[in-house]
């Protein structure tokens, strides 16, 4: 047995701990290819590095700027993994990408500022930026592209315009940026004076080609940089909430730090899920990598099954775990096309649309393939099984 095999996908579990669109949350003969959280379990280098620090007994309070070792860590594996040098003092532990994007909004967003992301792009952008008090300006990307045309990008800026949100690898459509467009974005991001934020929460996740930092050392370094990450895409660990942002100075970091209000003991990242992130980043490289073959493998065996349906546009990705296909000669919206192939094959799956992915999003939908060969298998079989009756 490996870890990615059918077997090792424990529905019982799943169905008791899956939310957020998944197992738990659906009646037991529906598959969900929905929110992007793998279904197998985390590498067992976590596991004992957890069950080591929670039968030692101690639960004090932790240091509001996270631990040393995780911080350590995640500067490392910057450095190591993505050729982007990064030092531990520009590194502030987070409780998960989502709240840091929350976080970098807040620090450098007020009330009357707006920020430029892409659509489509996923929800959290718009609402970190609302949360904080910021208007969002959209900005189309070209059809199959997860890079911005810069002209139409140019465009939106005006004096009040901070930021330009940047996700990359991209959710929903599973591409990454290259070296020249996040260079021609530095170039863009200096010469208006505004933040450049990157939401790299996917960046272990790539197949064909490697993925590029707007850290990378190649790359000019621009101060107002600031990178959003995570471990619940590459190491299975979204119930821990745990994620981290580097920025490129001390001044920055402390101006997220204050952003962040861990100060307060109201907010920060429980120690225990720091255990488990340092255990990730340190020990579980050869995890990753079958993690990455297995996906690849789904990669293949998903972009084929769309590349067969008649309603749906065949797409190439080189990243993420997810597939963004454009719907074809459907006449409803995705999100009643959507509840009718779950009506009819069991199969959940995730709509485009203007509160999921923005309105550039409409007339697509979202599969999630982290999972087994088989499951997928079934899924997929569903679907086609279903195609008279979805009557298109
Ligand atoms: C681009 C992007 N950013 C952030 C998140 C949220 O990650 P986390 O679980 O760390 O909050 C996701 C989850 O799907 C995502 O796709």
């Amino acid at each position: 047995m490996t870890f990615f095999d059918n077997d090792s996908v424990r529905l019982d579990l799943l169905r008791q701990r899956a939310y957020n669109y998944r197992w738990a949350v659906h009646p037991t003969d529906v598959i969900p290819l929905t929110a992007a959280d793998p279904d197998f379990a985390v590498a067992p280098q976590i596991t004992e590095a957890l069950v080591r620090h929670a039968t030692d007994g101690y639960h004090s309070y932790g240091p509001p700027r996270g631990l040393p070792e995780f911080r350590e860590a995640i500067a490392d594996w910057y450095t190591r993994t993505k050729l982007s040098p990064t030092d531990a003092a520009h590194v502030l532990p987070v409780n998960s990408a989502a709240g840091g994007l929350f976080i970098a909004a807040r620090a450098i967003l007020g009330p009357g500022d707006n920020a430029i992301i892409p659509d489509p792009v996923d929800f959290l952008f718009r609402r970190s930026i609302e949360a904080a008090g910021g208007t969002v300006r959209t900005c189309p990307l070209p059809e199959d592209s997860a890079e911005f045309d810069l002209d139409a990008l140019t465009s939106l800026i005006d004096d009040r315009t901070r930021a330009i949100f940047i996700c990359n690898p991209h959710n929903p459509r599973g591409r990454m940026l290259s070296a020249a467009h996040l260079r021609a974005l530095l170039t863009l991001a200096e010469r208006h004076g505004l933040w450049l934020i990157s939401d790299e929460i996917w960046a272990d996740i790539s197949y064909t080609t490697p993925f590029v930092s707007v850290l990378d050392r190649a790359l000019p370094v621009y101060p107002k940089t600031i990178v959003v990450s995570g471990l619940s895409k590459n190491f299975a660990l979204a119930a821990m909430r745990i994620g981290y942002l580097i920025a490129r100075t001390a001044e920055i970091t402390t101006q997220l730090f204050e952003a962040s209000q861990h100060a307060s003991t109201a907010a920060g990242i429980p120690v225990l899920s720091q255990v488990a992130g340092t255990a990730a980043l340190t020990s579980c490289d050869a995890w990753l990598g079958d993690f990455r073959e297995h996906l690849a493998a789904r990669r293949a065996q998903t972009l084929a099954f769309i590349a067969q349906m008649p309603f749906l546009a065949p797409v190439d990705t080189n990243a993420t775990y997810l597939a963004f296909p454009r719907l074809v000669g459907v006449q409803d919206s995705a999100e009643s096309f959507v509840a009718r192939v779950l009506a009819e094959s069991r199969v959940a799956l995730v709509p485009g649309g203007r509160d999921w992915f923005e309105a550039g999003s409409e007339g697509h939908l979202r599969i999630c393939f982290a999972t087994s060969e088989e499951i997928l298998k079934v899924a997929f079989d569903r679907i086609t099984c279903a195609l008279p009756k979805l009557a298109i």
